[in-house]
């Protein structure tokens, strides 16, 4: 790379081109506009919006964040305005404050809700693709339990397929035994690429109550404990399919970013680092060009799966 050379930062993916690979991973950034006043959000690479379902939901019961050392865990439970608010409200909203590719989340709680959401979003020009929740380990049906079975998790990606024009990325979840089972069966499905992962069924007890400290008995691990694991499995998928990936998991510096893109990943999602700093996303965008620059990267492409 020459002395002057800025680094090129933005990647090709599945059809949709990023200014860079980096976005805000679903339910850590909303819909985006508690965002708008802090920063810049056309410097993101793309926004991944909260998971939207058929029915508005309030979520799980109360407390539903746990700290953790390394990390902190969720049992939200899917609390989302719906798909009609969602399309009436929510997007028109984040689309006046935001100009890049959108990606809508959405999750259901059978194949054919998978897939009448889908068709719903097939008439929003503005939402550049979509990203299919078969891995929240917080519903007691459906969730995760998609993503678990190969069968249902192929039947749920070509369903979703059959209605929809745009790259389709299913996001898998990490409590399985053979990550790449489920990827395999979703790119046998017809999907364009694979986000991963959500994160880990895990629990937390206040030992002086003698009760979980969620209200749900479990709820999902994220953050930087999770992430030499994520980028295991990522590794793991890379090698067994053709399809790109998006690589989640305990992002937070611009290093994080090139282990993972390194590891197999064509682009990242940062999640909790938002909730304990909101400008963490723009902070690696920032030092990611310099970053290359000091190891000699001119292009993501030249170090994707290097391992
Ligand atoms: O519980 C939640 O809303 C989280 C969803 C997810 O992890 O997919």
């Amino acid at each position: 790379m020459g002395e002057n050379l800025v680094p090129d930062t933005s990647v090709e993916l599945a059809g949709l081109l990023l200014r860079n690979p980096v976005m805000p991973s679903s339910g850590t950034f909303g819909y985006g506009l508690e965002y708008k006043d802090l920063y810049e959000l056309d410097t993101l690479g793309a926004v991944v919006t909260k998971s939207v379902t058929r029915e508005p939901r309030y979520g799980n019961p109360l407390p539903r964040i746990a700290e953790c050392d390394s990390g902190m865990m969720n049992s939200i439970g899917l609390q989302n305005p719906g798909i009609d608010h969602a399309l009436e409200i929510d997007f028109p909203a984040l689309r006046q404050v935001y100009d890049g590719p959108i990606i809508a989340n959405i999750s259901g709680f059978s194949v054919g809700e998978f897939a009448e959401l889908a068709a719903r979003f097939e008439k929003v020009n503005y939402v550049s693709a979509l990203e299919v929740n078969i891995s929240c380990p917080n519903v007691h049906e459906g969730g995760a339990t998609f993503g678990q079975d190969p069968v249902l998790a192929k039947e749920i990606t070509q369903a979703v397929k059959e209605v929809s024009t745009k790259p389709v990325f299913m996001k898998l979840t990490p409590n399985v035994t053979d990550i790449t089972e489920i990827a395999l069966a979703c790119e046998a499905g017809g999907a364009d690429g694979i986000s991963m992962i959500n994160n880990f069924k895990a629990m937390r007890i206040d030992v002086r109550t003698r009760k979980t400290i969620t209200a749900e008995k479990y709820a999902g691990l994220s953050g930087p404990a999770i992430r030499p694991i994520a980028q295991r499995m990522v590794n793991e998928v890379y090698h067994a399919v053709r399809i790109p990936i998006i690589g989640i998991g305990g992002i937070r510096t611009a290093d994080d970013v090139l282990e993972m893109v390194m590891a197999g990943a064509t682009a990242i999602q940062m999640g909790s680092a938002n909730l304990r700093d909101p400008w963490a996303c723009k902070k690696v965008i920032k030092a990611l060009p310099h970053r290359m620059h000091e190891l000699g990267i001119s292009d993501l492409d030249e170090i994707r799966g290097v391992v």
